[in-house]
């Protein structure tokens, strides 16, 4: 069993309370990790702060060449990270393995697009600026909070954690508790990199009992979080000045508007609804399609989903179990209520104890939660919907924001219609997804605040300072 303990100010720390870790597969501790204690997180939040002034100071290329050896560390080690991330997560471990290199290419790009980060120089010929010359730097704001998700625990952590090192900011992290093995590995990296005390801090413990102090520490200048849309809202809520950038949750609409080319749009589908077991905020989470595409699109769509491998990470399965059992009994729940008012189980529905089979659910109608909610789950609802209008029109009632896909051969109304949805993006012939990683990233509504994704983030993790010359 893995201890892998708390890091601040370059020291491990153990002060005897431990957080168990449970492997999702076989419901047996994974690990365990340091359950801190508020005068912890505390000294989390001065290391930073004594530390990010020099770390600024330090000129960006030497900032990278540091931040490069951890990049090294991580290519390393990445047979163990994916096995810890794959054990305390049920990833699979291809696609862990996958999320370990998906983030050194993150790394590397974030590296290259820092030295893109030009000072703005002006002058002008209105407004008194005629003898003015101003200079405009992107410089750091300090100390960050990032905080990551179950779903991601290495991929959304690094993408907050090095572009906030690059500019010169100083990083608390607080991993999700599924993911804080992963997270607190992070710190071995950060040693075999020689960081300086300080810039990189990992504070680890359940976040029901630790998060509000986490959040509400004084020395924290922008909290970078991902998660659910609840604790983004909480975050939210507390209205302090602290900057932020959330990413929350999705219910990301796919609308198929015509049947040109159908295979290619059940297999998009599909992946996009099931991968990582439907664990991704990005997932497709609802599908509309009027009735007589649906008759030839849904048969295909089941034809795939009945050939989803459902088994454990190590057998490297398409569906491996959900995170936990509360998650279990609540996608459970969703389809449940679908059910007894007058859905089609098509496939799936099958469930042993928090490993549950792909389910697809046709005749899905606007009464039944599964068309709202977000379900974080193998399950796909198709919602027979008859007019592009009425499609619209429901894809945008939802108080989600973030993707949607629009499957269409004809480019203009494809457009057309993307223009409507109200989303951060719309895909068109393709699932919703992140990537490419150098695109922005934004949630709209309950979806979220600000944009991540490499630039993006370069710039929201950092402010400009002018000095004005007059001559
Ligand atoms: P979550 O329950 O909201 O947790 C996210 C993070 O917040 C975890 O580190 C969690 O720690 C921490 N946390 C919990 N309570 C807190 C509090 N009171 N104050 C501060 N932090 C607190 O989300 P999750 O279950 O890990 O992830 C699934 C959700 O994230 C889904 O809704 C998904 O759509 C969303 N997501 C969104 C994106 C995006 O980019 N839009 C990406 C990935 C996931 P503990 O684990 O210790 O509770
Ligand atoms: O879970 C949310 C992630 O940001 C989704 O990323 O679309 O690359 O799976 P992905």
């Amino acid at each position: 069993m893995r201890e892998l303990k708390a890091f601040i100010n370059n020291e491990f720390i153990n002060n005897g309370e431990w957080l168990e870790i449970i492997n999702p597969t076989t419901l047996l501790p994974a690990g365990k990790v340091t359950a801190l204690k508020a005068e912890d997180i505390n000294k989390a939040y001065s290391a930073a702060r004594n530390a990010q002034k020099d770390w600024e100071k330090l000129a960006l290329l030497e900032r990278i060449s540091i931040l490069k050896k951890f990049r090294d560390a991580i290519l390393k080690h990445q047979d163990e990270i994916a096995k810890i991330m794959s054990e305390e997560i049920a990833k699979n471990l291809k696609d862990s393995l996958a999320e370990v290199l998906r983030t050194v290419e993150i790394i590397d790009y974030t590296f290259e697009e820092a030295k893109r980060m030009d000072p703005l120089a002006m002058t002008g010929e209105g407004m008194g600026a005629k003898n003015k010359l101003g200079i405009f730097e992107r410089v750091a704001k300090g100390v960050i909070l990032a905080i990551s998700p179950f779903n991601y625990p290495f991929n959304l952590a690094l993408a907050k954690i090095i572009p906030a090192l690059v500019m010169g900011n100083t990083v608390v992290f607080k991993p999700a508790t599924a993911g804080s093995l992963t997270g607190a590995y992070m710190a071995k990296l950060a040693i075999e990199a020689d960081f300086p005390k300080g810039i990189f801090n990992v504070v680890t413990g359940r976040g029901r009992e630790v998060g509000d102090i986490i959040t509400s520490n004084p020395e924290i200048d922008m909290i970078s979080f991902t998660g659910s849309v609840g604790i983004g809202n909480q975050i939210r809520a507390k209205g302090s000045s602290t900057d932020l950038v959330l990413e929350l949750g999705g219910k990301d609409p796919a609308l198929v508007l015509d049947d040109r080319d159908l295979e290619k749009y059940a297999s998009e589908i599909v992946t996009g609804a099931f991968g990582y077991s439907g664990q991704r905020c990005t997932a497709i989470k609802r599908v509309f399609v009027n009735d007589q595409i649906a008759d030839k699109l849904v048969p295909i769509i089941k034809k795939h989903v009945e050939k989803l491998s459902v088994g454990t990470p190590e057998q490297n399965a398409f569906i491996t179990p959900v995170i936990d059992e509360k998650s279990s009994d609540f996608i459970q729940g969703l389809i449940d209520d679908a059910k007894q008012k007058g859905a089609k189980i098509l496939f799936g529905d099958k469930r042993e104890k928090n490993l549950m089979w792909p389910t697809l659910v046709d005749y899905v109608t606007p009464d039944m939660k599964l068309a709202w909610e977000e379900p974080f789950g193998p399950v796909l609802p198709i919602l027979r919907v008859n007019s592009i209008e009425e499609m619209i029109k429901l894809a945008n009632k939802s108080n989600f924001g973030l993707q949607a896909s629009v499957f269409c051969q004809d480019i203009s109304t494809a457009i057309n219609v993307a223009k409507q949805i109200e989303t951060g993006t719309v895909n068109i012939n393709s699932k919703s997804q992140r990537g490419p990683d150098c695109f922005p990233f934004l949630g709209i509504k309950d979806s979220g605040e600000g944009v991540q994704g490499i630039r993006e983030s370069l710039i929201s993790m950092t402010r400009y300072k002018g000095i004005v010359i007059n001559y």
